[in-house]
């Protein structure tokens, strides 16, 4: 029987050396007469790990990493056609603990799949959520979404079947659906792997979306630094319309839908949803006032969901097992499950879907493994540059949308920076307010002015200007940001900057003399 080999071709397993990897099981395939074939998988999102390769046995999938070209060779010789042990084994893959401890709805099949095989797709569950849909009421749909819980996990946590059906109600000859692929926040890669490893489940989340809201055109938006998800989702897009999951009768129903892929103009600020749709329309992605709102008068002035890729990549399991299946996990108002994403100083980088409700402290210490330079976590930024840091202190927070927003933080698009005790906040706050100088698109006075005077005025500090008279001035700043800002880049700047301030005073108080001359 033919072996079944797993390297991934997912973006960060190719900056770690999978395309060699590839290449050097490939040599080794045909060198020893092997009947074995490689899949490029999408990546399961332990990034310490990579490349991580995998091939099938009789027990399941077996794992070694992270591998380099080098070590392949030496891989064939222990029998890895076999599952056979080696220096790198890591045993079955759903084993490794990382993977065991978390839920996977979203990302069911990322990293287990072949990308591209609409095949291996319906195989493991794809496209029962949009057959559901297909048989059922656009109003039964939404019911659906808005029964699940499910808020829009692209920062805001807007719940997405209130959004749909304003859209769903709304009258008009054309409306679109609008997935935000520009994925900005440091520290996110979501999105990402989605596109890369899962592409059929976002555009299967798109096509339903449509349905229920009566859009017969869809894009994505992707951020131009994602030539890989760029190219997946197009190749994805055109096999589903030639698999007549896309098209004037989609699935062969009565219902029209297609699909285009644009890559973004490279700003944060196209991020943003007014500022994304001016882009798309090929105009400079400057923010638009709201109202009137996207879901009324968006993107060509007509009606238009637009959602991040997670919330529409989430639709298709809330529709084929149902919203109280989705609404049991989590706490509170957050619903369901959340891909995490650790990133920074962290021992075990990578994505934790979870279902809402983890301390921040479990995400860090247990699930990250501390930092990866072994010195005491100092700050997590949770939430994207727009997000609070947090300290030791904080890490019984949940992670749940209002728990956050009670102590001054965000969960945003659920990425997390983790920073040991070397890292100087009043450094991280001057970068958050020079980051907001760099990307304000300009159009109002808080934010356009505001974040230049903030970085002066945090220079002053750190040179021991007046830096009492100096803290007092940031902290009047960031209120006038904070309230009088058209978006959320200039009115959510504050939050990084003021929970440095407040969280980390020693790193905002003057050197002493002496202690500086050492
Ligand atoms: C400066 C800025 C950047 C943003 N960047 C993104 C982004 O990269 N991806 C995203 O999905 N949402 C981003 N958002 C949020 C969007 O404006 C919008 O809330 C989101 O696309 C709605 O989708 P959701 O309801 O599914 O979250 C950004 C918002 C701001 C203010
Ligand atoms: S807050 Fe900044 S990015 Fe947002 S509209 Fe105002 S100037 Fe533009």
């Amino acid at each position: 029987m033919t072996v079944t080999i797993y390297v991934p071709c997912d973006s960060g397993a190719l900056a770690l050396g999978a395309e060699k990897v590839a290449k050097a099981v490939e040599k080794e395939i045909s060198a020893r007469g092997l009947d074995a074939r490689i899949v490029r998988n999408g990546s399961h999102g332990m990034f310490w790990l990579e490349p991580m390769v995998e091939v099938e046995t009789d027990s399941g999938r077996v794992a070694y990493g992270p591998v380099q070209a080098k070590d392949v060779p030496s891989l064939f010789d222990a029998g890895l056609v076999s599952g056979g042990l080696h220096a790198l084994s890591l045993g079955k893959t759903r084993e490794i603990p990382f993977l065991a401890k978390q839920t996977r709805l979203t990302f069911a099949r990322c990293g287990i799949t072949d990308p591209l095989s609409l095949d291996d797709y319906k195989a493991h569950g794809g496209l029962t959520g949009l057959s559901r849909a297909l048989a059922t009421t656009p109003a039964e749909i939404v019911r659906t979404v808005t029964d699940s819980g499910l808020r829009g996990r692209g920062g805001a946590g807007f719940p997405t079947g209130i959004k749909w059906k304003t859209v769903l109600d709304a009258v008009s000859d054309r409306k679109f659906i609008l997935c935000n692929a520009d994925e900005g926040d440091s520290g996110t890669f979501a999105d990402r792997m989605i596109m890369e490893g899962d592409p059929f489940v976002l555009i299967e989340g798109m096509t339903i979306a449509g349905i229920a809201t009566g859009a017969t055109k869809g894009f994505v938006y992707i951020r131009s630094e994602y030539p890989h998800a760029i190219a997946t989702m197009t190749r994805a897009v055109e096999i589903a319309r030639r698999n007549g999951l896309l098209g004037v009768n989609v699935m062969g129903s009565p219902h029209a839908f297609d699909i285009e892929i644009r890559a973004g103009a490279g700003a944060y600020v196209c991020g943003e949803e007014t500022s994304l749709m001016n882009s798309l329309e090929g105009k400079r992605g400057v923010v638009r006032a709201k109202p009137p709102l996207p879901a009324i008068q968006g993107l060509f002035g007509k009606p238009t969901v637009i959602n991040n890729v997670l919330s529409l990549a989430s639709v298709p399991i809330i529709m084929d097992r149902g919203a109280d299946y989705y609404r049991d996990f989590g706490m509170g108002r957050s619903r369901g499950t959340i891909p995490i994403q650790i990133a920074g100083n962290v021992r075990h980088g990578g994505l934790f879907e979870a279902a809402f409700g983890l301390t921040l402290g479990e995400i860090v210490d247990e699930i990250g493994g501390g930092t990866a330079t072994g010195r005491p976590v100092k700050a997590v930024q949770v939430g994207g540059p727009l997000g609070a840091y947090f300290p030791r202190a904080l890490f019984d927070t949940p992670f749940d949308y209002e728990a956050f927003a009670a102590k001054d933080g965000l969960i945003g698009h659920a990425g997390i920076v983790v920073f040991d005790d070397t890292a100087d906040m009043l450094k991280q706050a001057r970068f958050a307010m020079e980051f907001c100088a760099i990307e304000s698109c300009g159009k109002c006075t808080p934010c356009r002015i505001g974040s230049t005077r903030g970085v002066e005025t945090l220079d002053k500090i750190a040179m021991n200007i007046e830096p009492q008279k100096n803290i007092e001035l940031v902290t009047d700043l960031c209120n006038t940001m904070k309230f009088g800002s058209l978006c959320a880049l200039g009115g959510f700047t504050p939050y990084p900057v003021m929970s440095a301030i407040n969280h980390f005073p020693d790193d905002f108080r003057p050197t002493p003399v002496a202690e500086a001359a050492e």
